[in-house]
């Protein structure tokens, strides 16, 4: 915000009449004798007790319009402008006074000018054709009355002066809305640069995820190897120096023992062959097309496949009309043989074991399929880490703990998600989000069926 500056009382008369420039000074510096007008005022309000003081104006003089022009692009310089200028129309042998209105207000578009003249030279129209149509222009005709000199001069300083301010507060608010603008701008750049940033970052989370995943998966791997590879050296080892001491004559071989040994590197290697076969799961499933698939199809062959863990368990399967869903078939039946293998496994001992299957369009686009079962449960604390590989509560030599890892990776493989719920003693629950397939239904597929 601009302070308030004085008010500005420079005036610059231009005229070729050196009598004229008297004339104007005695009206416009001193202070103004009183006049009829003013005796009026007082006669009927009273004088007023304390009247503004009138300081009288600054006036310049110019004789010709060139001198006049001179004289305000000089004002403008210094940063000290006439508010207002008288400008004789004829002023021989020069410029006119239009043609110098003309280039004062080159020099200076704020300036107020009062034409002055003592017949008609040009007409209003042909002036305001040279000149433009202004308001800020005023046309004076010789002679002067005095009041009307004085009156004309305070209006239009007065006009001058609330130009200025107006012409300062625009340049305030240009100023601030720049300064806003330049800040609005800065706090964009810093947004986006942020964004920037956090996408980064998320990007390095995600590959690190990635790589301690990895890392987790590698030394769980190593580890499960380690164990029967250990238990199978010391076996074949022992074997070996056996031999080697019958071989001496010193010992004589005892079958029964080397039969258990046998038992015990066989074991081993058989646990490698399940950890190994698991794996091969993973690469088996990948590059299969994802197609349309018959889920009461890939139910039949995951609960054929998973007979020997469902023992007694009742299967009941109530998929209504759900529609096919999107994936590769392979995929679709390792992912179910992992749940319904689990199942079994949990329900061996349930009186009455029970496996409930259902299948729901939910929300658009994707089928919700639930493997529902009432047996041992899951332990709060176990519920966080069924999904990560090598977990498992077998025991020793039963589960390689990767049915449920590969489960959860084929799942995300095809868009998918999987969660469970359970409770203790009553059962578990996984519900499995696939995406409906939109590819046209075979002719012979089946779409709904109850089986135990
Ligand atoms: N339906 C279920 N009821 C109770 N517990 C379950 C069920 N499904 C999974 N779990 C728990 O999650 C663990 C991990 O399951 P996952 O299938 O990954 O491995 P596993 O069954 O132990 O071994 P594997 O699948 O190699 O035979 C299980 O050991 C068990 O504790
Ligand atoms: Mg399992």
């Amino acid at each position: 915000m601009n302070a308030p500056t004085a008010a500005n009382r420079r005036i610059l008369v231009v005229d070729d009449n050196q009598a004229i420039h008297q004339d104007f000074r005695k009206i416009l510096c001193s202070p103004p004798a009183s006049t009829a007008l003013d005796a009026m005022e007082a006669a009927l309000f009273g004088s007023p007790a304390t009247a503004p003081v009138d300081p009288g104006f600054e006036v310049d003089s110019a004789f010709q319009g060139e001198e006049g022009i001179a004289k305000v692009k000089t004002a403008v310089a210094e940063g000290r402008p006439y508010a207002l200028a008288f400008v004789d129309i004829r002023m021989p042998p020069g410029l006119d006074g239009v043609e110098t209105v003309r280039r004062l207000w080159k020099e200076d578009e704020d300036l107020q000018v009062v034409l002055c003249s003592a017949y008609s030279d040009y007409s209003w129209e042909e002036m305001t054709q040279r000149l433009g149509l202004s308001q800020r222009l005023l046309i004076l005709r010789k002679p002067f009355d005095n009041i009307e000199v004085r009156q004309l001069a305070h209006a239009l300083s007065e006009k001058w002066e609330l130009l200025r301010q107006s012409h300062n507060r625009l340049e305030d608010l240009k100023r601030e809305v720049s300064a806003w603008t330049g800040e609005l701008a800065l706090a964009n750049e810093r947004i986006a640069k942020e964004m920037d940033d956090r996408a980064k970052l998320e990007l390095r989370l995600v590959q690190a995820q990635r790589l301690e995943a990895l890392g987790r998966l590698t030394a769980g791997l190593a580890h499960e190897i380690n164990n029967p590879l250990s238990v199978i050296m010391a076996s074949v080892g022992f074997l070996r120096s056996e031999l080697d001491e019958q071989l001496a004559g010193r010992h004589q071989l005892d079958a029964g023992e080397m039969r258990e040994v046998c038992s015990d590197a066989l074991m081993g290697a058989d646990r490698i062959l399940r950890i190994v076969n698991d794996f091969r799961i993973f690469s088996r499933l990948d590059g299969h097309p994802q197609t349309r698939v018959d889920l009461n199809e890939v139910l039949d062959h995951a609960q054929s496949a998973a007979s020997y863990n469902l023992g007694r368990a009742q299967v009941v399967r109530d998929l209504q009309n759900a529609p096919a869903v999107q994936g590769s078939e392979p995929g679709m039946e390792q992912l179910f043989l992992g749940l319904l293998n689990n199942a079994g496994y949990a329900t061996q001992n349930t009186a009455e074991p029970r496996i409930v299957i259902t299948a729901r369009e939910r929300e658009e686009g994707w089928v919700m399929v639930e493997v529902k079962d009432n047996g041992t449960g899951i332990a709060p604390e176990h519920l966080g880490r069924i999904f990560d590989p090598f977990f498992t509560t077998k025991p020793p030599g039963t589960g390689t703990g990767l049915g449920l890892s590969i489960v959860y990776g084929i799942v995300s493989g095809f868009g998918g998600t999987i969660e469970v719920e359970s409770t203790p003693g009553q059962g578990a629950t996984f519900r499995v989000k696939l995406p409906r397939s939109t590819e046209a239904a075979a002719p012979s597929s089946s779409s709904s069926s109850s089986m135990s």
